[in-house]
């Protein structure tokens, strides 16, 4: 047997996985276009232009139509949607146990109280069942993350969400253009928020997110929002029409997400194709995700499953062998466990009092400790992979080989 390079033997990763090569000369040309015609009539480059208008008016079209507004950050697009929506200070947020913190802090960030709902067991994506559970007359917003690219069960927390009256926010940082029965993600809440920095299926350069939203009237609410309250939609003469900062996309970003929206279905299916080929070629021990009935996920990572049985190893164990033979793992995804980190655990947001958790005018418990075993065991099974579209069928063998090598050694 051969020895595994986590025990000093030589890699099975010979060559280096592909980068993704999702950037060309195209999105170098929309920015130099920018340049030029600014260099040419002695102006700057700005915001809230005619890049952005054709950004979001394109990228409203291949969501089945609707509203988009450009944001400068996937955090921005979930703020400036719970900012449109408005909840009342120290109401609750319904959010999953597993996403980004910045799909959890947008919540302290309204004064709002954020309310840990579990995972559905065996996956990253929050339960219906635990949402319903968590609703109280407080409850003022629900925010669902499709997580690696695999959609949330949308249609049945929709119907608990329209059962109870709460508005939805579809957190699709990581999941642009996945589906559940041909619908992309991001129509079937009240709000789609988008992150579109640099390691998104499509991005707008460094930083940067989009809002999307059927609603004409949320359209110019987000606006507004995210751009100091501007009085967007609103009759000739009036002034802001709230407090706000100031979140908005600026036209390079938009010029570079033109040219990237162009690519970015064909990159969701290309990585599909690469789980899909992969997952025939996977020892016993590893597992291609199941997704929830009619969904097809983009792949932001490949969440893969440890199937212990006849195996002498930890997930951990296997996920770290993984990673020594070179193959490009997150062993474990306890980094999207927001409510176990010190700002959440200390009720950390603004000053040092704990605000808004112990604020008299909370009628919650500010001392609830979210029970969230199927989160924490999903860590236990799960490991990630980051592979991407760029990956030829050498590459996927590549990586297969290196998971039959690891099996083979752990195997009894
Ligand atoms: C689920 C989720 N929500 C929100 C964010 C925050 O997006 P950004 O980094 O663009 O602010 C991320 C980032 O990866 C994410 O994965």
């Amino acid at each position: 047997m051969e020895t595994l390079a986590i025990n000093g033997g030589e890699k099975a990763v010979k060559k280096p996985f592909p980068n993704r090569f999702a950037m060309d000369a195209k999105e170098k040309n929309a920015v130099m276009r920018l340049f030029d015609e600014a260099i040419a009539a002695g102006t700057n480059i700005g915001y809230n232009g005619p890049e952005e208008e054709a950004l979001c008016k394109e990228f409203a079209e291949k969501m089945g139509g609707g509203y988009a507004d450009g944001v400068n950050g996937g955090t921005n697009s979930v703020y400036v949607s719970l900012r449109a929506i408005n909840p009342e200070p120290f109401s609750e947020v319904i959010v999953g146990a597993v996403t980004d913190p910045g799909g959890m802090m947008p919540i302290l960030m309204c004064n709002c109280i954020p309310v840990v709902a579990d995972v559905t067991p065996g996956t990253y994506n929050v339960s219906p069942e635990e949402i319903e559970r968590l609703i109280t007359p407080l409850t003022a917003a629900i925010i669902i993350a499709h997580i690696a690219g695999e959609p949330a069960d949308i249609k049945k927390i929709m119907a608990v969400a329209d059962k109870h009256n709460i508005p939805v926010i579809e957190d699709c940082a990581q999941s642009h253009f996945a589906t559940v029965d041909g619908q992309p993600v991001g129509t079937f809440g009240r709000f789609g928020a988008f992150s579109t920095m640099y390691g998104k299926h499509f991005n707008t350069g460094g930083q940067g997110g989009i809002v999307f939203t059927k609603s004409e009237e949320d359209y110019y609410k987000v606006r507004g929002v995210a751009d100091r309250g501007k009085p967007f939609g609103l009759p000739a003469g009036s002034t802001n029409r709230i407090a706000a900062i100031n979140c908005n996309l600026d036209e390079l970003g938009a010029s570079i997400g033109r040219e990237q929206l162009k690519k970015v279905e064909s990159f969701g299916a290309a990585r599909r194709v690469v789980a899909e080929k992969l997952g025939k070629l996977l020892p016993p021990s590893v597992e291609l995700p199941k997704l929830v009935d009619g969904a097809e996920s983009v792949v932001w990572f490949l969440r893969l499953t440890f199937n212990g049985e006849g195996m002498s190893c930890t997930k951990d164990e296997f996920a770290n062998a993984c990673a020594a033979e070179g193959l490009p793992i997150n062993p474990a995804y306890r980094g999207a466990l927001p409510s176990l980190m010190t700002w959440f655990v200390e009720r950390r947001a603004f000053g040092t009092k704990g605000f808004p958790w112990t604020s008299p005018e909370y009628k919650g418990s500010n001392n609830r400790d979210f029970e969230i075993p199927n989160a924490k065991a999903v860590m236990d099974i799960c490991f990630n992979l980051h592979l991407n579209e760029s990956w030829t069928d050498e590459d996927i063998k590549q990586a297969a080989d290196a998971f039959n090598k690891v099996d083979k050694a752990f195997r009894k």
